[in-house]
This record gives structure tokens, sequence and C-alpha cells, in this order.
């Protein structure tokens, strides 16, 4: 049954796949009560109704947006453009908090008019969400963006290579590979099991939108604008439910070795609670791995370099719907309230 908790909870979009993964999160972090949960779709219905995961867990049902209350903490988990078409009705409705849509990730006009088709962006006021990034930042801000789930993979392997120096020096050519819950709840002729069973489909071999926070934050991180043209991104449609897995190749100076790559891995993630490097010798599982990862808030992150090329393969690996979505939000959640910055994520993953 709910945990009452000190800090009051609600959640836009609770009907999707997000809400339901930030449901069944609150529901079980210690400081927290998730007070309202909203969806128009499905108001009067109890949650487990939707989300039966959480069938024992909860007897909130849904509430429709205009009966939304004042909580002490708010997440959304709506569409792009959603949250602000509701600015006027969400007025007062929290102090703080997270948006997961795209609808605040990217300050630069220019990336966002080439990636989103939109002039005029809404960044103002909001840091960019991810912890490994921006984690002091986070303490201290009202209003947080999620990341996307590709660009978190992708910004999270190339991260030590950024802090290092290393990028830049030629394009980065990233492969994404993707879960079917990153299309949301509503069926499309996409998601249609009969046309998504068995395919490997190129959805976004180029153009990808998150391309625009990737080039923005790689850039951010090593103190120098990142080109559109040096992040070359192509995403694939896999036959998975959830799971995201971002395999990058970087030119590497002449001198850099596996120490040195060990080395700056490990300096950006030594204390990390939910990045964890993956570079094994020997076994199945040797490198970063989706499967390992789904329900959990980790991202793998693991690298090889290619002894016949000048280059390295960095992989990552998450959760799209948890460090790829609603997990990190309860992380930038638990910076902005003060709390333990694992409260209520500390899940391990499945094995088989
Ligand atoms: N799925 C992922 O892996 C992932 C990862 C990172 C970030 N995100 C972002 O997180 C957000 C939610 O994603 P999702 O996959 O959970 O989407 P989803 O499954 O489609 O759920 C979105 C929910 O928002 C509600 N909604 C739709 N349009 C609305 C409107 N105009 N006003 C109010 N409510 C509206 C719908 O509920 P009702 O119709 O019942 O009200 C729907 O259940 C998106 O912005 C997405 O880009 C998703």
């Amino acid at each position: 049954m709910p945990r009452s908790g000190r800090f009051s909870v609600s959640v836009l979009g609770g009907s999707g796949y997000v809400g339901g993964e930030l449901i069944r999160l609150l529901l079980k972090h210690p400081d927290l009560t998730v007070t309202q949960v909203i969806s128009r779709s499905q108001r009067g219905r109890y949650v487990s109704g939707v989300h039966p995961n959480l069938r024992g867990h909860t007897t909130l049902r849904f509430v429709d947006l205009d009966d939304l209350s004042p909580a002490d903490f708010m997440f959304s988990a709506l569409p792009h453009g959603a949250f602000a078409s509701h600015r006027d009705l969400l007025k007062g409705m929290a102090d703080r908090w997270v948006d997961l849509s795209a609808d605040h990730r990217i300050s630069d006009p220019t990336l966002r008019a080439m990636f989103y088709g939109e002039k005029d962006g809404d960044s103002a006021g909001y840091v960019y969400g991810l912890p490994e990034l921006n984690r002091e930042r986070i303490r201290e801000a009202t209003r947080v963006s999620g990341a996307g789930c590709l660009a978190t993979a992708a910004i999270l392997g190339l991260l030590p290579l950024a802090k290092a120096g290393w990028l830049g020096a030629g394009p980065i050519v990233m492969e994404a590979k993707v879960g079917s819950s990153a299309a949301g709840v509503r069926p499309k002729a996409s998601t249609h099991h009969p046309e998504r069973q068995g395919v490997l489909r190129s959805f976004a071999p180029t153009g990808h939108r998150h391309t625009a926070e990737i080039v923005e934050q790689l850039g951010q991180i090593r103190d120098e604008p990142l080109r559109v043209s040096d992040v070359l991104l192509s995403a694939t449609a896999v036959e998975l439910v959830r799971g995201v897995l971002v395999t990058a190749h970087c030119p590497l100076p002449e001198t850099v070795g596996d120490r040195d790559l060990w080395a700056i891995f490990r300096s950006a993630y030594d204390g990390e609670p939910f990045v964890r490097i993956v570079k094994e010798r020997r076994g199945l599982y040797r490198y970063p791995e989706p499967k390992l990862l789904s329900g959990t808030n980790v991202c793998e992150v693991g690298f090889e370099i290619d002894p016949h090329a000048r280059r390295v393969v960095v992989m990552s690996a998450l959760d799209n719907l948890v460090k790829g979505a609603a997990g990190n939000g309860v992380q930038a959640m638990n910076l902005m309230l003060g709390l333990e910055e694992d409260a209520g994520l500390d899940w391990i993953g499945l094995h088989p």
C-alpha cells in the first residue's frame, strides 16, 4: 500500500508509458506521497486498471486536468507542446517541476529550428536535467527539463571523451537502437505488432531530433560548440519493448590508449550512482546491454579501441522509460527537494 511521505507529488500524463513508470517509482519513494494522477481519457478509472503492474500498490483514481490541485512537486509526462498549452491551468500548481517532454531541452534557437522546426524555444528558466552534467544547477532549480532517451545514452557514453578534449577531431558516427515503448502508449501503424515484429527499421537514418541536445550538451561539456556535421546519428527501431543501445564511433588522437580511456571513464563516473562502466574480458555480457537494465535507473557505458584504426567505439545502454525518462526525472527531483539522490531508485535489473 502507498507510503506516506513528506512531499506531495502529482503526475500529468499519468495514463502514458512514462507516466506509468513515474507512478511505479514514486509509490515506493520513502519521502513522497502521490496525491494526483492526471488523465483526460481515463478520468475516474483506477490507476491500476490502466497500469496493471501497480495492482495492490495504489487505490488512486485518475483525475481530469481541470481537477488538478496544488502539490509540492509536479511531473509532466505530456507530449511535445502540451505542457505549454495548459500554462494558465497549471499556474500555481507546484513550486517545482520536471517536464519530461522536449519542450525546454534546447536553448540554441538555430538547433531548435533545424530539428524541431520551431523558431521560438521555451528553455528559459529550465535546467537540462541530466544530474551527471548539471548536478549543482539541478539542486538549485525550480524547473528542470528531462533529457531525451537516445540523447541520454549518447551523452553519457561520450561525456568522458568530451571532458578530456578528445571529441571533435572528426565526425562522431552514432547508431541508436531503440525499443517500441519510446513511441508512447497510443497505437500507431509503426508500433502495430504485425508491422513491428521481426523488423529492424531505420526510422531516422538522419535528422533525429535528439541530435540537437547531443550537439548542444557535448559542446557545453567540452567548452567549445560542436557542429551539427560532427554528430551523425542514425536511429533504428528494434524488436524490444524497452531499451536503448547507442554505438558511437569516434576518431581518437594518436597517443590515446586503453589505459587513458579507462582513466577518463573512471574519473568521469567514480561515485556516480547510476552510471556503470562495463568492459569485461570474458562472458556473454562484455559490453553495455539494455536487457539487464530493464526497470533500473542505470546507464551502462563501455568502450573498445579499434586496433586497426584510430577510433574508439563507445557503447551505452539504458531503459528508455527509466534512466531515459521517469527514473532520471525522479533523480533530478531528489536533488531539487534536497533528498538522497538515489531515494526510490534502488532497483536491480533482471537476468536472464
Ligand atoms: N517513451 C519514452 O521512452 C520517452 C523517453 C523520454 C522522454 N519521453 C517524453 O515523455 C513524454 C511522455 O511520453 P510517453 O511515451 O509516456 O507518451 P504517451 O505514452 O503518449 O503518454 C502521454 C500522455 O499524455 C496525455 N496527453 C496527450 N496529449 C495531451 C494534451 N494535449 N493535454 C493533456 N494531456 C495529454 C495522454 O493521456 P490522456 O489522453 O489520457 O490525458 C497520454 O497518456 C513525451 O513528451 C515524450 O517525448 C518519452
